[in-house]
């Protein structure tokens, strides 16, 4: 096999997503190498857990910046100037801008609470309760332009039980979102997705 793929991390907040990819680099499930963690919050864990895992940190600090163009050129820069081969939003609460879309196209996925093209946005466990539906889950795909739009490369579904809050149904998806991200990026790195119209075709 080519040698190990550089992933990049994007992470904004607890990071257990990003736990879970470091965790299967480290027992070898996925061909790779976590190059950086960034992330737009200096109160993040996630960066202490990659603190930990001796992962450089870059913050971005969204809070710092006249506007959010401005963030996103520094963001822009910073992501850029590590030359990942794959850029993983886990857990990333803004929405990505056009430059960083444009530039990381076809190698930039992100992780969604919920089953796709259902309930994209903010707080996805809790929009599927609320609509009374009976089975929820998680998606890793393709970032695009249209918010959690792009093409779907791994989902994974939970039953919705009577008496769920949402505390109990996002533990429930969580538990799968550790699964889900870490097949979709072992399938990237070892070249076996493609895009086709919207679609990713798994070889
Ligand atoms: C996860 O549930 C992830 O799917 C969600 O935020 C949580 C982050 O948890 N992401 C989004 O809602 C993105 N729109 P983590 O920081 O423990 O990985």
């Amino acid at each position: 096999m080519a040698g190990k793929k550089r992933i990049a991390v994007l992470a904004s907040g607890r990071g257990s997503n990003f736990q879970a990819v470091l965790d299967a680099m480290r027992d070898g499930r996925i061909p790779a190498t976590c190059v950086g963690l960034y992330t737009d919050n200096p109160k993040a864990y996630a960066a202490d857990r990659a603190r930990a895992a001796d992962i450089p940190v870059t913050t971005v600090d969204y809070s710092r910046f006249a506007s959010r163009e401005e963030y996103e050129k520094a963001l822009l820069r910073e992501l850029v100037s590590c030359n990942p081969d794959l850029l993983v939003l886990a857990g990333y609460m803004r929405i990505v801008g056009s430059e960083i879309v444009k530039e990381f196209t076809g190698r930039m996925i992100n992780i969604h609470p919920a089953l796709l093209p259902s309930f994209p946005g903010l707080h996805g466990q809790r929009q599927a309760l609320e609509h009374g539906v009976k089975v929820a889950g998680c998606t890793v795909h393709f970032v695009d332009e249209n918010l959690d739009g792009g093409p779907i490369i791994v989902q994974k579904c939970v039953p919705v039980l009577e008496g769920d809050d949402e505390e109990a149904l996002a533990a429930r998806i969580l538990e799968q979102e550790h699964r889900c991200l870490p097949e979709a990026i072992r399938l990237f790195c070892e070249g076996r997705l493609s895009i086709v119209g919207r679609r990713v075709i798994i070889r």
